[in-house]
């Protein structure tokens, strides 16, 4: 497998989402508080209920194919490699990595139990509970670790747990992706829209993190950005949240 440890800290836009405008900020920001209460349970809500409590129903449509391919020719993958997919929701990703990649050994971790229990068939058996803040494997244990949209669920310190904790178990051989604004009028967007992000800060502030972490891995930003009066959601995931 190609040695990626010397490309330390590399952006990649693993996810090379099409922008994608977002329509219902007003509904958004009535009962935002109550809707972020429920929203941060990663329960029935947040996967399927309305859309102001989150994603507004999450299901499968395969869009995760193309960054399944992206991420097995970025870091080199191979049939037997190990990877972890850190919330990996309903386990989509997992589900695209080994139809994608026949024979890898692909796992998922999530916090929610709502999204294990409803999550995609042909993962039965890689997904399991747990925090991105405390993995349960041992050092170097995989060729790859992803968290797409999940760390910035926790708080400062916890953000360091979990940067700390993927360079664990695959050195160098991260990626993670999290929200981030740069200027003051995204950072109004963001708080009007965001449900469940703790820690969101500039991209220089994110890399900051990153190098009190000793984070070595790759990254990218997931960014709302006003673009002719639309609201744009750039560099997001695949699927809508
Ligand atoms: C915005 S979703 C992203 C899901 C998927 N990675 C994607 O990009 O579509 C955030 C996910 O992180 C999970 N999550 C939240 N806190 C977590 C934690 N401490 N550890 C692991 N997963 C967590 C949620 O349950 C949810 O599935």
């Amino acid at each position: 497998m190609e040695n990626l440890t010397d490309r330390s800290m590399q952006r990649f836009d693993l996810l090379q989402a099409s922008s994608k405008v977002i329509r219902n900020l007003a509904e958004r920001r009535q009962n935002k508080e109550a809707n972020r209460r429920l929203a941060l349970q990663f329960g029935q809500e947040y996967f399927d209920g309305p859309r102001e409590q989150g994603y507004g129903g999450y299901r499968y449509d395969g869009r995760w194919r193309a960054v399944a391919q992206r991420a097995i020719e970025y870091f080199g993958l191979r049939p037997n490699d190990r990877i972890l997919d850190i919330g990996c929701a309903k386990g989509f990703f997992v589900k695209d990595l080994i139809d994608t990649l026949p024979g890898i050994q692909a796992y998922g971790l999530d916090i929610s139990e709502y999204a294990l229990t409803h999550s995609h068939p042909d993962t039965k058996g890689r997904l399991y509970r747990g925090s991105c803040d405390a993995l349960p494997h041992p050092d170097g244990f995989f060729a790859a670790a992803f968290a797409i949209n999940t760390i910035h669920n926790l708080d400062h310190a916890g953000c360091l747990r979990a940067l700390r904790e993927i360079e664990r178990v695959a050195p160098g051989r991260g990626f993670v992706q999290v929200d981030a604004y740069r200027n003051d009028e995204e950072l109004q967007i963001f708080e009007d829209w965001v449900l469940t992000a703790r820690t969101y800060c500039k991209p220089e502030e994110w890399l900051t993190l990153f190098e009190e972490a000793g984070y070595t891995g790759a990254y990218y930003w997931t960014i709302l950005e006003v673009d002719s009066n639309l609201i744009r959601e750039i560099g997001s995931s695949a699927l809508t949240r």
